[in-house]
């Protein structure tokens, strides 16, 4: 049901043409995994290799993701992701406020409304600003419990892109021990909602075996 309402959804996503940041990009991508995942991450929007593949965090930051979700025994096929812009900003930039807002009113908006979450982790500033507010900060506002304009629950985290940029160790194993704890957190409450969902495969999913370059 969730299902068939989210593969309608990407038929029209995939035609979208309605602002200027597909023009340099392969196309809009959309999200990722399993439809009744009562635990939805967000990320910022498309890199250079989920350009190419269609898949979201796919590329560096999509890897470094899943190793922190097997940590916190969650694989990419038991939950889902998404981003706030589905298409890639041209040069890599990040999109400004009122891109992520168009777009996300778009699409992330009605994906939600399908999935109807327990549990959001926004990964970053973008998404934090677009599901909080503009005024919260990642460093000082991350970890924290907040509801969303829709009444969702949401907590954020750093994105896998600031931690692979970090160069201090001592800061670096820092950060990611504070993105497990955000993910253990998110899970814990996810599966006190939902107490009987799996949030893991056996295996690790292997995303460059289920997409081809486009
Ligand atoms: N960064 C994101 O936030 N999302 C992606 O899909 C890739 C990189």
């Amino acid at each position: 049901m969730k299902e068939e309402a989210l593969q309608e959804l990407k038929e029209q996503l995939e035609k979208c043409r309605e602002c200027h940041l597909c023009e340099f990009a392969k196309g809009p991508v959309g999200w990722f995994g399993c439809a009744d995942s009562p635990i939805v991450f967000v990320g910022e929007g498309p890199g250079g290799v989920e350009d190419d593949y269609g898949c979201p965090l796919i590329g560096p930051s999509g890897q470094l993701l899943d190793k922190a979700l097997w940590a916190t025994k969650m694989t990419r096929d038991r939950v889902l992701t998404t981003n706030i812009v589905k298409c890639r900003p041209k040069g890599n930039r990040t999109p400004n406020l009122a891109e992520a807002d168009f777009c996300a009113q778009r699409w992330l908006e009605k994906e939600l409304a399908i999935l109807q979450p327990k549990v959001i982790v926004a990964l970053g500033s973008v998404a934090l600003h677009y599901l909080g507010n503009p005024d919260m900060r990642i460093t000082r506002d991350r970890g924290k419990w907040f509801q969303t304009r829709q009444g969702y629950d949401c907590i954020a985290t750093f994105h896998p892109a600031y931690l692979l940029r970090l160069s201090d160790p001592h800061v670096l194993n820092h950060a990611k021990w504070d993105v497990f704890y955000d993910l253990e957190a998110a899970r814990k409450k996810a599966e006190e909602a939902l107490p009987d969902y799996q949030f893991m495969s056996a295996e690790k999913t292997n995303l460059f075996n289920l997409f081809k370059k486009r």
